[in-house]
């Protein structure tokens, strides 16, 4: 039997079915992960419930394996994950072809639903789905923050922090498996621990606090790249910049601000202020000044005006920040935010979109042209006719800059070498193997 999960949304849910398909390979199947050609006996759609354009994406997904069902080319369809979470109900009406509806918790079932049972004896186990030289590594679930704009947490519930032991035990067994990069994923990675107040646990016999700062110290004992993400910029997060000048863990921090505007942050309840993040950026600088920043922002959220804009952009402005996602508000049914008043239109929003990016395409610029003639550490991620396509300490997969190694035709996915920097561009930097 042929298993094929499909996995949309973020990273979170990519570990989930990681540790699915890890059950599935014991339990004999064959499987397969993104497989959208190939026909499988068993499809399961791992499914996102946030913006708009995910849910249509999901719901979409979902009609294409009902129709391959119709046609006999696959037996069984089963549909889990965070829209199915929230709206499990509603879509098993809609959609009496799947066979099944699960949310984000329900792993013991689905296997059930295939007349297997849940193995506890590999439940830290994961069969990765990235390239062999990274991984995700989650570190909690859910969230305790309720920002206005965001549901997630009503899908994912509220912070679950694992004990530090299982987190660095899963660690260590990925990188004794070859992995060369961990990217630490959660909601909110700097509240880690929160939930279990700090609670001492233990790593192969030795005490350690169940704490962001204690973690990371002792994911840099590992050897791999250790990259942040989803940390919000609390005080206690300075704690992390000297382990980054230390070299323990890459000098990089995916941050999401959201926003430049006070009143607006204070619209959307998050929880720092734009003045703090500004000084606190001011100071990470001082302390590890090769640290990279990278940041997501909205524009166009409910009562913001020309105002608000402009200290958006003064904002990014001054805080120079290297890498930055920008949407466009989106309304998410059941979010807070929907019943502000002073929605912005269409056309001004993707006005204030171009200008914060045409912005943001010069900084990034900028800053990557400063690195022309430096020599950077890259991890490479594969060769692609003539260049080798790696990545710097400054880019995240998927989601940042590439670094092209022009006489790296002979390298591999996974060496880590020094290179350098000859040339660059709004995003990417090419340059040569530093002899
Ligand atoms: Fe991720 Fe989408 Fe769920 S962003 S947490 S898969 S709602």
């Amino acid at each position: 039997m042929t298993v094929n999960i499909l996995t949309l949304g973020c990273s979170k849910n990519l570990v989930d079915s990681e540790h699915l398909l890890a059950q599935f390979r014991a339990s004999g199947y064959k499987v397969l992960h993104n497989a959208y050609e190939e026909s499988a006996d068993v499809v399961i759609i791992n499914t996102c419930g946030f913006i708009l354009d995910a849910k249509e994406e999901s719901v979409e997904s979902i009609l294409a394996y009902m129709e391959e069902k119709r046609q006999g080319n696959i037996r069984k369809l089963f549909v889990m994950g965070c829209l199915s979470e929230r709206y499990r109900e509603e879509l098993r009406k809609e959609m009496p072809e799947v066979d099944g509806f699960f949310g984000v918790w329900d792993m013991p079932a689905i296997l059930e639903a295939m007349g297997n049972t849940l193995d506890n004896r590999l439940l830290q186990a994961r069969e990765l789905t990235t390239p062999s030289h990274y991984a995700y590594l989650k570190i909690s679930e859910g969230c305790n923050h309720k920002c206005t704009f965001c549901i997630i947490p009503s899908m994912r519930g509220k912070l679950d922090s694992r004990p530090v032991g299982d987190v660095l035990s899963e660690a260590e067994r990925l990188v004794d498996a070859g992995v060369k990069e961990l990217l630490v994923i959660s909601q909110d990675t700097s509240a880690y621990g929160v939930d279990l107040k700090y609670k001492l646990d233990f790593w192969g016999g030795k005490p350690v606090k169940t704490r962001m700062t204690e973690l990371c110290r002792e994911l840099g004992s590992l050897g791999a790249w250790v990259r942040l993400h989803y940390v919000y910029p609390y005080p206690h997060v300075d704690e992390l910049i000297p382990l980054m000048a230390e070299g323990l863990v890459l000098p990089y921090l995916d941050i999401p601000l959201q926003h430049g505007s006070p009143r607006i942050l204070k619209l959307m309840k998050r929880p720092a202020a734009a003045e703090n993040a500004l000084n606190r950026i001011r100071k990470w600088r001082e302390i590890c000044p090769d640290i990279t920043l990278r940041s997501t922002f909205i524009v166009g959220f409910p009562g913001e005006t020309e105002d608000d804009f402009e200290q958006l952009l003064e904002f990014i402005n001054e805080a120079q920040l290297d890498r930055v996602g920008c949407f466009q508000y989106s309304p998410v049914a059941g979010a807070r935010a929907n019943h502000l008043p002073g929605h912005v239109p269409a056309e001004i929003m993707a006005e204030r979109e171009q200008a914060f990016m045409q912005l943001q395409a010069d900084i990034s610029r900028n800053r990557l042209k400063a690195k022309v003639g430096s020599v950077q550490k890259v991890l490479v991620d594969g060769v692609d006719e003539n260049v080798a396509i790696a990545r710097s300490s400054a880019d995240a997969p998927e989601i940042d800059g590439q670094v092209y190694i022009l006489d790296g035709q002979h390298l591999q996915a996974g060496d880590l070498l020094d290179v350098k920097i000859t040339d660059a561009d709004d995003y990417d930097l090419s340059g040569l193997i530093q002899p």
